[in-house]
């Protein structure tokens, strides 16, 4: 069976519906996993580099669950980058401990996954994701794609009715990701 590693970069879970919603079903129904959460391990954003490297090497799939701020990654996971994927460890003559494994990306917008179509009918997200794309190509890590759920935005949590099904989607996001490992 193979190891799962699933990282948290949501920068605030408890201000959180569908990430939070996506975890919990993935501590519910994923085996063999392991689930970081970045807000709750480095509020300073001090990163241990040592115990998630070690984590990532023994994983054979990584997860990466995150809302999409700016077009981008929140700011923790990309200092969880700057800081992990070290030179000597992740890429360089001698930096070969990430290849081969698999790397699943689980992003959540505010944006509806209508308006981030372009007008080819492909996702906006694709272009979004390049710097992750690249950045498996770079490590030798295997990009499997994306699981996206969209319409989720804090302003439409204005009732307990639009919660709830900002909720089912999550759980429905979350199936979809168990589904492609
Ligand atoms: C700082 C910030 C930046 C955001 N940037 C974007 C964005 O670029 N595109 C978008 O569609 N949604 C954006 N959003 C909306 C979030 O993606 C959305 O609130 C999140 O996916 C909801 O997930 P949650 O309930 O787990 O917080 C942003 C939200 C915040 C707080």
């Amino acid at each position: 069976m193979e190891n799962i590693l699933v990282i948290s970069g949501h920068t605030d879970l408890e201000d959180s519906v569908a990430n939070k919603a996506i975890l919990e079903e993935l501590e519910k129904n994923l085996q063999n996993k392991e689930i970081r959460y970045l807000d709750k391990l480095y509020k300073d954003y001090k990163i241990d580099r040592a115990k998630e490297q070690e984590e990532l090497v023994k994983a054979d799939v990584i997860i990466l669950v995150f809302p999409l701020f700016w077009f981008s990654m929140p700011s923790l996971m990309h200092k969880y980058f700057e800081e992990v994927f070290t030179h000597g460890f992740s890429h360089g003559s001698t930096g070969d401990k990430l290849k081969g494994k698999k790397l699943i990306a689980s992003v959540t917008t505010g944006a509806d996954e209508e308006i981030l179509k372009k007008n080819n009918n492909e996702s906006k997200l694709d272009d979004f994701l390049i710097p992750l794309k690249t950045t498996c190509a770079f490590t030798g890590m295997q990009y499997m794609g994306y699981v996206f759920t969209g319409g989720v935005s804090y302003q439409t949590r204005i009732n307990e009715e639009n919660v709830k099904a900002i909720k089912e989607k999550a759980k429905l996001h979350a199936k979809r990701l168990i589904d492609m490992i």
